[in-house]
C-alpha cells in the first residue's frame, strides 16, 4: 500500500500550478491572508478549494450554506464553481472579516450570489430552520466547540441526498496521537465518533487540508 503524501506548501503550490488557474480574486485573498500572520491558517487550503469546486460541479449543487467564512476564500471559491442561478448563504460572527469577505465577493462580481448573515451561527441556523430553508450542501468551518450543534442543526437544513462537509476533522493529525489529550483534540475526537455512529448519513473522511468529513444525508 502506498504511504499517503504529506502535502507541504511546496507541493500545494505544485498542485495549484498544475490545476485550473486560480481566479485573480482568489489570489488576492490568499495574499491578503498571508499578511494576517498566524490566523491565515483559518483559510481552507488551495487543494480543498479545488476539491470543493469539482464536487459542486459534478453534483450540480445550487445552494450552499457556509458556517464560518473568515475573509471569504472558501465561499468565493465555491461561488466561482456554481451556476448562474446558484447562491451561497454565509454565516459568521466577525463583522470585520465579513466586511473584508463581502468586498472580495463584490470584486469578483459574486455579491449577488453570496450573502453573509452576521451573528452567532447557532442562532442563525435555528432561524433558517424556522423559515423552512433547505440547502444542497452545508460546509461547517467555524468554532469547534459548536461543531456538534452545527451538525445537528444542519441535518434538518440539508436536503435528502444533500451533503454536509466538515473541516479540520483530523486536527493536524492529533486525533490519532494518543499523547495529545487537550480539550480541542478531544472535542474533535468526540465529534468524529458521534458522526461515525450517526445512521442518518453516509460518510467518509478525506485527508485534504486538515481533514474533511463528507456526509450524504440518506
Ligand atoms: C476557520 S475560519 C473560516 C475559514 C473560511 N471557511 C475560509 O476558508 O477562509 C472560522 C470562522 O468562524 C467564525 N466563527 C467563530 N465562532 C463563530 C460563531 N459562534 N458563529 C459564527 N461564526 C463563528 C470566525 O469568525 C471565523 O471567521
Amino acid at each position: 500500500m502506498i504511504k499517503s503524501l504529506k502535502i507541504d506548501e511546496k507541493l500545494e503550490k505544485y498542485i495549484s500550478d498544475h490545476s485550473s488557474d486560480l481566479h485573480p480574486v482568489q489570489k488576492e485573498i490568499i495574499n491578503f491572508n498571508e499578511k494576517l500572520g498566524d490566523i491565515k491558517k483559518m483559510q481552507i487550503s488551495i487543494t480543498q478549494a479545488y476539491f470543493f469546486q469539482f464536487f459542486i460541479k459534478v453534483n450540480n449543487i445550487k445552494n450552499i450554506l457556509e458556517v464560518g467564512t473568515f475573509t471569504g476564500y472558501s465561499a468565493l471559491s465555491m461561488g466561482l464553481a456554481m451556476p448562474k442561478d446558484g447562491n451561497i448563504t454565509c454565516l459568521d460572527i466577525n463583522k470585520e472579516t465579513s466586511d473584508t469577505a463581502a468586498n472580495f465577493f463584490k470584486k469578483a462580481d459574486l455579491d449577488k450570489k453570496i450573502k453573509i448573515i452576521l451573528g452567532p451561527a447557532t442562532v442563525t441556523l435555528k432561524k433558517l430552520h424556522d423559515k423552512k430553508k433547505t440547502f444542497d450542501m452545508i460546509f461547517i468551518d467555524a468554532d469547534k466547540e459548536n461543531y456538534k450543534n452545527y451538525y445537528n442543526l444542519s441535518i434538518d437544513l440539508v436536503k435528502t441526498n444533500g451533503f454536509i462537509l466538515i473541516d479540520n476533522v483530523l486536527w493536524k493529525g492529533d486525533v490519532a496521537n494518543p499523547y495529545k489529550n487537550d480539550q480541542l483534540t478531544n472535542l474533535i475526537r468526540e465529534f468524529n465518533s458521534f458522526i461515525k455512529k450517526d445512521d442518518r448519513i453516509e460518510k467518509t473522511i478525506l485527508p485534504l487540508g486538515d481533514g474533511i468529513t463528507i456526509c450524504r444525508k440518506v
